[in-house]
């Protein structure tokens, strides 16, 4: 059974009342639902987290080296800043997803870098909720070179 890993960034566990005209009224508790209902559809495990702590996202990647087969992360505004986590996901040689409900490419020009995107295999954004269903699809469907 696969296991992955599903790290969400800062200000995600405001989802529901954030912004909802971008990001859906959907909270962050109905995505991990989401996930945990598409997982079961693919016989996955899936850890599901967020964190507003840069720190301890670094810290929780770190842990899982060699104890997970797939790693799906919205990083969210850390997405655009984080050299930290950029490094720390680079310690694995497992596939990694990067997911954003928006299109960070499609708002503010400082959205449009991602620290993430060199490093993963596929990225789904723009999609809402429905990244992180496509994301666990395609880690199911993920085989080794
Ligand atoms: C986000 C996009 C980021 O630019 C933003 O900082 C977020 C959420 C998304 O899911 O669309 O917090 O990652």
């Amino acid at each position: 059974m696969k296991k992955i890993l599903i790290l969400n960034g800062p200000n995600l566990n405001m989802l529901g009342k954030r912004e909802p005209e971008l990001y859906g009224h959907q909270t962050l508790k109905d995505i991990e639902k989401l996930c945990a209902d598409t997982a079961r559809r693919y016989q996955m495990k899936i850890d599901f987290r967020q964190s507003n702590h840069e720190g301890e996202l670094v810290t929780w990647i770190q842990n899982m080296m060699g104890k997970v087969d797939g790693i799906i992360i919205n990083a969210a505004a850390y997405t655009h800043t984080s050299l930290a986590i950029h490094d720390a996901l680079k310690l694995h040689q497992i596939p990694i997803v990067e997911v954003h409900l928006t299109n960070p490419k499609e708002r503010e020009s400082f959205r449009h870098h991602s620290y993430i995107e060199p490093l993963a295999a596929i990225c789904f954004a723009g999609l809402k909720s429905e990244g992180y269903v496509k994301a666990l699809e395609f880690l199911h469907n993920f085989k080794k070179a």
